[in-house]
């Protein structure tokens, strides 16, 4: 039997406390895989008076980080503390001591991680972060050894439990996005203030990592453009539902000829892609490699025990590590200098819909200003609205550039006959003509 190797855990939130369960009640099979027991030797909190519902030794339990990063009995610092500077600090301090380090911190990585990585190497230490993307999915794995060998082109992820829970409640139970947020907060998906999940930011430091990974290249988090899903409009959920397509939150994130495009938005996703028909909270990520074709992970994105496997998952990586002296050796560095597309590279399909005047040559003189950029319809749908003296017109464009639909939308702004436009969305991916309900096509 080798030495137990000793674990320091930075902060006992529903993480932590999964962490410490998950190596509790698995403490045989970890055993047998290692040679050795998984043993948590010391653990920082806020309160240490505070009930909690693990059955940890109350002796365990510190309010001073530097009595677990100065432990030298200690092998690897697990952060599950949340935050960006303290956890930052934590880090950086357990590296110089040559400790290991996993998190599930995706806020971290997405900003600093590319850092962290670096001076992990530099100290023979090892950066693992398998559970900051979609919690319990080991995706990072998937994607850095399960596909090694492959050359990845693109990935799609629902990568926020939160919005895809208000989406699916949105298009199956035709409820406002409020209401649908107020159950995921009462459910506890949703965090009191949501922002963070709603306006896409999670998921956007989610796919800052995935895009990193998966194309080798140093995508920053400002380089993911950004939409949330606080102004998606029923409308736009029924009209897409009889177009064929699934409103989802998509984080996007492809790479051809070594530059990438990276984003976060709602998107109408075609019903016959694999990604339409993930539901509720759970996650699941998409990718697209050169030589497999399509690939697909499932499975929850959060939740005490689901991130806990990813957690402890990374432990025992770094603990056959340590059993092997290969500490540090595994991170592959960057290969590319990141190299963004242009919105005249980025191509799509897109949705828009609009308010305009009901009277005759209207819709003729919005298909000519989309025709001088090259613009071609796939579907549309039009209906009048007598009430309102005007009529909505709903369409769906072959593919052509951001760019180009941007400029049109800005043109068409201009037209008198053009009262209002009230959205447009990405499309991903082609409708079969069996679920394109009963729309139009020109
Ligand atoms: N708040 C996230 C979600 C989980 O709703 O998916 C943690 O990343």
């Amino acid at each position: 039997m080798e030495s137990n190797v000793s674990i320091g855990l930075l902060g006992l939130g529903v993480v932590g406390s999964g962490v410490i369960k998950l190596i509790e009640n698995h403490q045989k099979e970890l055993a047998h895989k290692l040679g050795c027991a998984v043993q948590v030797k010391s653990v920082l909190v806020r309160n240490p008076d505070k009930a909690r519902d693990v059955n940890l030794n109350r002796t365990l339990l510190t309010t001073n980080p530097d009595d677990i990063l100065n432990d030298p009995e200690i092998d690897i610092i697990v952060e599950v503390m949340g935050g960006i500077e303290e956890s930052y600090k934590h880090i950086l301090k357990a590296f110089a001591a040559k400790k290991h380090v996993v998190t599930a911190n995706k806020d971290l990585v997405a900003l600093h991680g590319i850092e962290l990585q670096e001076t992990a190497t530099e100290n023979k230490c090892d950066f693992y972060y398998e559970a900051s993307v979609a919690g319990g999915i080991p995706i990072l794995r998937g994607i850095a050894e399960g596909l090694s060998s492959d050359r990845i082109q693109k990935v799609m992820g629902i990568v926020n439990g939160t919005t895809n829970y208000i989406l699916t409640k949105m298009s199956k139970e035709g409820v406002s996005y409020t209401d649908a947020l107020n159950e995921a907060q009462e459910l506890g998906f949703a965090e009191a203030d949501p922002t963070a999940d709603v306006e896409g930011l999670d998921a956007a430091r989610k796919m800052a990592i995935l895009g990193r990974l998966s194309f080798s290249t140093n995508v920053s988090l400002d380089d993911v453009e950004v939409k949330g899903i606080s102004h998606v409009d029923l409308e736009d959920i029924h009209y897409g539902d009889k177009l064929g397509y699934n409103m989802k939150l998509i984080g996007f994130a492809q790479c051809e000829d070594e530059q990438v495009e990276v984003h976060v938005q709602p998107t109408l996703l075609a019903k016959s892609h694999p990604l339409a028909q993930v539901k509720d909270e759970y996650n699941a990520v998409y990718v697209y490699g050169e030589a497999v074709g399509e690939t697909m992970f499932y499975g929850p994105g959060a939740g005490s025990m689901p991130t806990a496997t990813a957690v402890v998952s990374d432990i025992v990586s770094i603990t056959k590590n340590i059993r092997l002296n290969v500490n540090g050796a595994q991170a592959v560095p960057l290969r590319f200098e990141r190299k963004l597309k242009s919105p005249e590279e980025q191509y799509s399909d897109f949705y828009m819909r609009l308010h305009v005047k009901d009277e005759a040559g209207v819709f003729s003189t919005i298909s000519s200003l989309f025709h001088e950029h090259d613009i071609s319809f796939k579907r549309i749908l039009q209906t009048p609205m007598k009430k309102l003296d005007l009529a909505e017109i709903i369409f769906v464009t072959h593919e052509t550039t951001l760019g180009s639909f941007r400029k049109a939308m800005e043109e068409l702004y201009r037209l008198d006959v053009v009262l209002d436009i009230k959205s447009h969305y990405k499309v991903e991916g082609d409708v079969d003509d069996e679920l394109a309900g009963t729309a139009e096509t020109l």
